[in-house]
């Protein structure tokens, strides 16, 4: 005999009565009907193996490529034979657009690939298959909510990938719940996911996000799936960051930069490229930053902007850095170097909608405001990194050689770095080591 129990799904309240709101978490929709465990007698069901380690099989050398080098970085090299990957971001971004050239591609080596598609007719997906010359004839498209269909064609047709756009319009028959509903979405992934597990086909779902960045649906959800990829960009701006948020099967934090054109998203090899295309050299209040996302350089510019302030409290507006490390950085730039910035208003800004979040930004954010207050510019051809303490001491960052082999390449000429990076050499490029805020401000300052 089984009792069932109806379990919410945010936060794993059970009880024996359902409720439309979690009586525990007060989230709505959030309740699912569970069977508790049939009684039967102790010990397992089947006779467990373990297997000595030198016999596990590496699943590394198996994965696939998806064609497009950005989203393959970004799943830690390709897709992983039985990996679930979602693939959240905002409506509008393109996630429909990467999935179907992803698709395309991976149809195109005579392999069948089966998309999905609840959110649109055939008829759409075709006309952007146009747009981006999709002429993959090994291409499935299946106009279906029903995920247990979409799983009996996915079997039948023996396709090497699935792809469901969208998760949330997935839906399983027997539930009585609405599509998009908490319980029918995680139903849905958890059928898809079994389909991954037990066949080893790799499964891409589509996940609408909301504008707070969170993937629609259950947090659960993110639980489910392997791999957990968000899709970020805005309209004015033509580039989309792909970020791993998890990944079983690799880096978390790998970032994969495309540009959106005319005929489908263009993978960028060499973002710090475009990141600084538009910059403005010469010109107060920017500095120059060789960030890390994931395992890659990055160059970025931050730009600060410091206005004259109204009676009252200044303004602080941070753009692409956190709120809490840029009054740190104004605090200890007024307290250790006598910046007068408490009535000021400070405006920071990364330029191109990137979001830098390390510590190793500090010193360019600190050179780019005192440069703004000052009136006068950074050198043309330096960037600017390092860590601020709250002594105004400079701190190391990590990997710095990578770091500053970027700058180089790019046509830098000189980098202001922590006191500690004093015995690294790149070519083509002057350090300057500095060990306090004041010597950043000295070096930066004093031609
Ligand atoms: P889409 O992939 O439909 O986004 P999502 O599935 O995330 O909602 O693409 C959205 C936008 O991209 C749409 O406004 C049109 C634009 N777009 C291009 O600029 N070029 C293209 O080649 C394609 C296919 C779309
Ligand atoms: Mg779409």
């Amino acid at each position: 005999m089984t009792r069932t129990s109806f379990v919410c799904q945010q936060c794993g309240h059970a009880s024996a009565k359902w409720f439309g709101r979690c009586p525990s978490c007060d989230a709505w929709d959030a309740m699912v009907e569970e069977a508790g465990p049939a009684h039967r007698a102790p010990g397992p069901a089947r006779a467990a193996v373990a297997v000595p380690y030198p016999e596990v099989a590496s699943s590394d050398a198996e994965r696939t490529s998806t064609g497009l080098p950005e989203l393959d970085r970004v799943l830690g090299g390709g897709l992983v034979p039985g990996a679930v990957v979602l693939i959240g971001g905002e409506p509008g971004v393109g996630k429909s657009t990467l999935v179907l050239q992803a698709a395309a591609h991976l149809a195109a080596s005579g392999s069948r690939v089966l998309y999905a598609t609840g959110e649109e007719s055939p008829a759409q997906l075709k006309l952007r298959g146009e747009r981006l010359r999709v002429r993959a004839s090994h291409l499935l498209v299946l106009a279906e909510t029903d995920v247990d269909a979409v799983i009996d064609v996915a079997r039948r047709e023996r396709v090497v990938a699935v792809l469901v756009d969208s998760i949330q319009s997935a839906r399983c028959a027997e539930l009585s719940s609405v599509p998009g509903s908490v319980s029918q979405v995680r139903e849905s992934a958890q059928r898809l996911v079994a389909l991954a597990k037990a066949t080893g086909i790799p499964v891409v779902l589509v996940g609408h996000a909301t504008k707070e960045g969170s993937i629609a649906g259950p947090r659960t959800l993110e639980h489910v799936v392997d791999t957990v990829v968000s899709f970020e960009g805005d309209r004015h701006h033509a580039h989309r960051i792909l970020r791993a948020q998890k990944n079983r099967f690799g880096r978390s934090d790998e970032i994969g930069v495309f540009t959106m054109g005319e005929s489908g998203l263009e993978g960028v090899a060499h973002p710090s490229e475009i990141f600084l295309a538009e910059r403005a050299g010469g010109a107060p209040g920017s500095a120059v930053l060789p960030a890390l996302e994931g395992s890659r350089p990055l160059l970025v510019e931050i730009q600060a902007l410091v206005g004259e302030g109204a009676s009252g409290s200044p303004r602080r507006t941070a753009l692409g850095i956190d709120p809490g490390r840029l009054a740190l950085i104004l605090a200890v730039a007024e307290r250790c170097c006598g910046l007068a910035l408490a009535a000021r208003d400070v405006f920071v800004n990364v330029a191109g909608g990137l979001d830098v979040d390390e510590p190793a930004a500090d010193l360019a954010v600190a050179l780019a405001v005192a440069s703004s207050l000052s009136g006068r510019a950074l050198p043309d051809r330096a960037t600017v990194l390092g860590e601020l303490g709250l002594a105004g001491e400079v701190r190391s960052v990590g990997r710095i050689d990578a770091r500053l082999r970027e700058a180089a390449r790019l046509g830098f000429s000189g980098a202001i770095v922590p006191g500690s990076a004093a015995d690294v050499t790149v070519p083509g490029l002057r350090l300057r080591p500095v060990r306090h805020l004041a010597d950043a401000l000295a070096a930066a300052f004093s031609a």
